[in-house]
């Protein structure tokens, strides 16, 4: 395996951008390959199975691309499908995540946390496995985001529809005294301004992107797989619009090359 190899990033559609960032400013000299299976987005309200699926072509493609690592940059899709991945592919380097329960239960002092997540997620037995490991001491209240994910891929990250949809989402979670909110999405991290304005300033808000950025530095370095200094070049692909996912990817990774068509 070569050390200078890409390493693979997919998610639903763009919401993996926000781990991207992370690995990018962890992991400066690695090349990125990033696939926004945007004509299947949302994944929150697909079926387990179809998840699987597309995360098996998905990476498989990858592979076929040479890359060194796969990072699951989406909740939904690790939920579903990180255990058969890992099935198929038992040598690869795959790094999946799923909503930081346990940070954010030692940082809660009301004792009360929320999850927003996908509707997906929140269904799955890893969360239901998560809740039970970390989250006995706490009250959990979990609230899934329906529309969210579709006005993020639409580039609507600071517009009034944007700002009322999570509103109605998030309000509930303060009324019920929650300190600490976990962005259970890797598309809600990029909703960070807005949500900002939206909490008091004592409520934390708790996503898992460095924290992946973190494990897969750890992974990479167990393997001597990091990459030595050198200027990374990366790719974006995309399975939907590609015209319509690089207006938005402008919008979050400006330097972005022009998004290639996945073509399955
Ligand atoms: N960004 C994904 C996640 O972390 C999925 C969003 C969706 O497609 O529903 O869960």
């Amino acid at each position: 395996m070569d050390k200078h190899a890409a390493i693979g990033v997919f998610d639903s559609g763009l919401g993996g951008i926000s781990v991207l960032h992370a690995i990018r400013n962890l992991l400066p000299a690695e090349s990125l390959i990033y696939i926004a299976d945007s004509a299947h987005v949302p994944y929150g309200e697909k079926s387990p199975e179809f998840i699987v699926q597309r995360s098996l072509a998905i990476s498989e493609f990858l592979l076929a691309q040479r890359v060194k690592a796969i990072v699951v940059a989406c909740n939904t899709a690790t939920a579903a499908a990180v255990s058969e991945l890992r099935q198929r592919w038992p040598d690869v380097l795959i790094v999946g995540m799923e909503p930081a329960v346990k940070p954010a239960v030692q940082a809660s002092q009301s004792g009360k946390v929320g999850v927003l997540a996908t509707t997906g997620t929140l269904r799955s037995a890893r969360f239901a496995a998560l809740l039970e490991r970390f989250a006995s001491d706490v009250e959990v209240i979990t609230q899934p985001c329906p529309g969210l994910v579709e006005l993020i891929e639409a580039g609507e990250l600071q517009t009034d529809t944007t700002r009322a949809l999570l509103s109605s989402y998030v309000e509930p979670l303060l009324q019920a005294g929650c300190d600490t909110l976990i962005l259970g999405c890797t598309h809600y991290p990029l909703l960070k301004p807005l949500l900002q304005r939206m909490v008091p300033e004592y409520v934390q808000l708790i996503d898992t992107g460095e924290a992946v950025a973190r494990r897969l530095q750890s992974e990479l370095g167990k393997h001597n797989l990091l990459a030595e200094a050198q200027q990374p070049l990366d790719h974006f692909y995309g399975s939907g619009d590609t015209c319509a996912t690089e207006r938005t990817l402008a919008m979050l990774w400006p330097e972005a090359q022009p998004v290639i068509a996945l073509g399955f």
